[in-house]
């Protein structure tokens, strides 16, 4: 059996994904006698940071612990990726220590090429272009809230970014529905929106793409956004910020969704710009059961990988 990567959304099936959560679902139950299963025994787990990160570095370190392994963080003063060393001559040594790699990177092409070259499952948590094991821990949130994805209507509001072009894969890949409002200069890549829609095609997916936050939150079930400038964009922090004022989600834009939608975010938040603290901290927030699952979501996807090993 090839090795298999989680790379993007569409590296999964539809019904891979839907074993993904599942599995995930049953390793989160685990938590409540703190009895964990070794899944992973023996395994260690490279983790390559070009990037900051709370959530990701912690949730996959305290995964492979729960899980029997270890993990072992390389941050960006180390590798030099591309830099101090090729990506195909990292991915030709850690393929001889290692048993799984994760790799948060800028550019989504230093994720393909170690997939390419490494033998081991390689995973992205997070490039410019995608930030999947995120999107992963986000449906896994709203499946736990409402049971299935039927019907399931989600805006989001903001950059069209990584997480963005996330949702999108996973809307086509579920045939939910995802309304995307953004400043036309901020919209998602089109030759992406392209691909998903004949995806979207196969799964009876809807996508809707608007400059008109209004029109986006109307009737959906949850509302979900994330920082107008994301790592690596800081100096464009100031300009953004007035192009993306009509996008924060705030309580006057969420009276257009349903009254009891769900406020979603990825985090590190920004309060005060694309979201107000009465909106990250109402009664319908979901944010921090987003981070919460990032745990069992990855665990999910390691051990879904490591089981397809070559
Ligand atoms: N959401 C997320 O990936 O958080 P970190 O950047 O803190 O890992
Ligand atoms: N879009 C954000 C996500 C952070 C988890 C960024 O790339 O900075």
């Amino acid at each position: 059996m090839p090795k298999r990567d989680f790379r993007r959304i569409l590296d999964f099936s539809t019904d891979e994904v839907r074993h993904v959560l599942e599995l995930a679902r049953d390793l989160k139950r685990e938590v409540a006698t703190k009895r964990f299963t070794p899944r992973l025994k023996d395994r260690v787990l490279a983790m390559l940071f070009e990037k900051p990160s709370l959530r990701t570095r912690c949730t996959f370190e305290i995964a492979m612990i729960q899980m029997g392994g270890t993990a072992i963080y390389l941050g960006p003063s180390e590798i030099g990726i591309g830099k101090r060393e090729s990506v195909y001559d990292i991915a030709k040594n850690l393929e001889r220590w290692f048993d799984l790699v994760m790799i948060r990177t800028f550019a989504q092409k230093n994720v393909d090429e170690l997939a390419q070259h490494c033998s081991l499952p390689v995973i992205n948590a997070l490039s410019d272009f995608s930030h999947p094991c995120q999107v992963m821990a986000d449906f896994l949130t709203v499946l736990e809230k409402r049971g299935s994805f039927d019907g399931f209507k989600l805006a989001y509001l903001g950059d069209g970014n990584n997480v963005c072009h996330s949702l999108l894969a996973m809307t086509a890949r579920l045939g939910t529905e995802l309304r995307i409002a953004s400043p036309k200069a901020y919209a998602p890549q089109t030759q992406w929106l392209d691909e998903i829609r004949d995806e979207a095609k196969r799964t009876g997916a809807r996508i809707v793409v608007t400059e008109d936050p209004a029109e986006a939150v109307r009737d959906v079930e949850a509302i979900y956004t994330d920082v107008w400038a994301s790592m690596g964009k800081e100096a464009e922090a100031q300009a953004r910020r007035s192009v993306f004022e009509p996008y924060q989600l705030n309580a006057a834009l969420a009276r257009g969704a349903r009254p009891d939608a769900w406020i979603m975010h990825d985090l590190p938040a920004h309060r005060g710009e694309e979201i107000t603290d009465e909106m990250m901290d109402s009664p319908r927030s979901i944010v921090f059961d987003q981070a919460e699952n990032r745990l069992h979501a990855q665990k999910a996807i390691m051990v879904f990988l490591d089981e397809r090993r070559a």
